[in-house]
């Protein structure tokens, strides 16, 4: 089995990536999702990295920083491994790049979020090291235009 190396992710990455992204349910060929992809892989303040093996993508995650009063932190906004990669490292490999990448930016902590129904993605953050920490509340916001 070939290894699979992480880099930082690139426009040209871009079709490969939606179809990771489709793994989560966010529908591809929408030109909305489309322009929210190109706008992850360029924004200047979120770094994305990919894990690749002979051209392909196997794997995504895409964080940005947080500044708390206290202390700056880096929050994973999105984490996929295509299925049939999984349990082979590559998500491990893609947040230990991103815990690198915040440490040496100045963070002191790296966040996650799972979705509270899966169980096994619970598993993955805890046997990374992870410890849960606190409740998340979520309220819709009408929307009032603004770019993507
Ligand atoms: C969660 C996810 C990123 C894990 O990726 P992965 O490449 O399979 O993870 P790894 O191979 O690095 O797993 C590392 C360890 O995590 C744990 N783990 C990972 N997936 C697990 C599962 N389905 N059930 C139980 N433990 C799991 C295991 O301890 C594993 O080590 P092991 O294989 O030696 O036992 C992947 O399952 C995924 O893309 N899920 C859907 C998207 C998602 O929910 N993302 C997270 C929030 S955005």
């Amino acid at each position: 089995m070939s290894e699979f190396t992480i880099r930082p992710a690139v426009l040209d990455d871009a079709p490969q990536a939606e179809l990771l992204l489709a793994e989560l349910g966010y529908p591809i060929g929408d030109p909305g999702a489309r322009a929210r992809l190109e706008l992850l892989l360029s924004a200047r303040r979120v770094h994305t990295r990919v894990a690749a093996e002979a051209g392909s993508l196997l794997g995504l995650v895409s964080a940005q920083f947080v500044e708390m009063f206290a202390y700056r932190l880096i929050f994973v906004t999105v984490l996929v491994v295509k299925r049939e990669a999984r349990r082979r490292g590559v998500g491990a490999a893609l947040m230990a790049a991103m815990d690198d990448f915040g440490r040496e930016n100045g963070c002191e902590q790296t966040m996650g979020v799972v979705r509270s129904d899966l169980p096994e993605n619970h598993r993955f953050f805890k046997g990374a090291g992870y410890t849960q920490a606190g409740i998340r509340f979520l309220r819709a916001l009408p929307l009032s235009g603004g770019d993507v």
